[in-house]
């Protein structure tokens, strides 16, 4: 840490209502249970309502932090949206949730990062903490994917579901460290093809729909989560031992597993919500770590290691003090 310290007060999340399950997609798709399950670990999903935006769902959860937290949304004075699902082109995912929550005219801003968007968001708002710029800040990751999704393809539309998770990180001057202890981003665009959607405003002038090569983007992201996972523990001095939580961006189990193996960190150490929640992208992290503290798992003073990658390809990983 070279500045001010900080402390993460509280932990939200939001999920819609609607579950989608493997067996109502067998009769969208040529699919079955046993082939998304055993491929990805995912028996349901949830899809967010035809009138809900990103922002609904953001709000939802930036509203659980901050009752958690004990603090009202007036304190907060940084939002930042990890988001690849705004409600419009422009402006950001962030200034609707600042109006939603009534945060007056505070800082606010989106993150672009696909999967990792969550991880990126935080060390932003964790930097902006350090250097005196915010005081507090919520830090949301929210994706609504089912909007473009291309329902006719197997192999991506069985992967996906929406929601929203967030934090609220406070400065601590009297912290000895930061909540963030330490991390590691990193990107390759020649990989973008791997993962995509197939528009956007100044190409094609539309939104597009997720496509991806899934069986190299899955070698991609094993390789790319380890090699952040391991830089950031060594630059926090720490082994994998020291950690008491593992979560790693819930994309697909094979890969959660793949990762553990090769840091060599138990399978009871790993959080995995993937089951239920499917691949939510920028929520995925938020989400899990929410779902982990209210049954108990994750508490107060716990170490906890987290990573993900996914369109970009964009990278990274972060150790965290609760
Ligand atoms: O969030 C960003 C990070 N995301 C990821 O990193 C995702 C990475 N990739 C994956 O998770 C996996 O590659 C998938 C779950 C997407 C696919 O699993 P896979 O074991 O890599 O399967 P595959 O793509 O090699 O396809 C194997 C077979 C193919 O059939 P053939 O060619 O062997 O006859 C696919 O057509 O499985 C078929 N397949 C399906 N079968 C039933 C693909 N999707 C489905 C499906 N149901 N939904």
């Amino acid at each position: 840490m070279t500045g001010i310290g900080s402390r993460l007060i509280g932990v939200g999340s939001y999920l819609p209502e609607r579950i989608l399950t493997n067996e109502e997609l067998t009769r969208m798709v040529d699919t079955s249970d046993e082939w998304i399950r055993s491929r990805t670990g995912i028996t349901s999903r949830r899809m967010a309502a035809d009138d809900q935006t990103t922002s609904d769902l953001a709000a939802n959860a930036a509203r659980d932090a901050l009752a958690r937290a004990g603090i009202p949304s007036s304190s907060v004075d940084l939002i930042i949206v990890a988001t690849v699902t705004p409600d419009r082109t422009f402006p950001s995912t962030a200034v609707y949730v600042q109006e939603k929550i009534s945060a007056g005219t505070t800082m606010a801003f989106d993150v672009s990062a696909a999967c990792a968007g969550f991880i990126h968001a935080l060390e932003i708002a964790d930097s902006f903490l350090q250097t005196g710029r915010a005081k507090t800040a919520l830090v949301i990751g929210a994706d609504k994917l089912s909007c473009f999704l291309d329902w006719n393809d197997r192999a991506t539309c069985v992967l996906f579901g929406d929601g929203a998770g967030a934090f609220v990180l406070q400065a601590d001057p009297e912290a000895e460290t930061s909540a963030v202890l330490a991390s590691h981003l990193s990107a390759d665009g020649t990989k973008s093809p791997l993962l995509y959607a197939d528009g956007g405003p100044s190409s094609t002038g539309t939104v597009g729909l997720v496509r991806m090569v899934g069986n190299e983007l899955f070698r991609a992201a094993v390789n790319a989560m380890s090699d952040a996972l391991d830089i950031s523990l060594k630059r926090a001095a720490l082994t994998p031992d020291d950690l008491d939580w593992f979560v790693p961006h819930q994309a697909n189990i094979r890969i959660m597993h793949g990762i553990a193996e090769r840091l060599n960190i138990p399978d009871e150490k790993v959080v995995k919500t993937i089951q239920d929640h499917g691949n939510t992208s920028s929520a995925s992290i938020p989400l899990a770590i929410s779902t982990a503290i209210d049954d108990g798992r994750i508490q107060d003073g716990n170490l906890c290691a987290v990573t993900a990658a996914g369109g970009g390809l964009a990278w990274g990983a972060a150790i965290l003090r609760f």
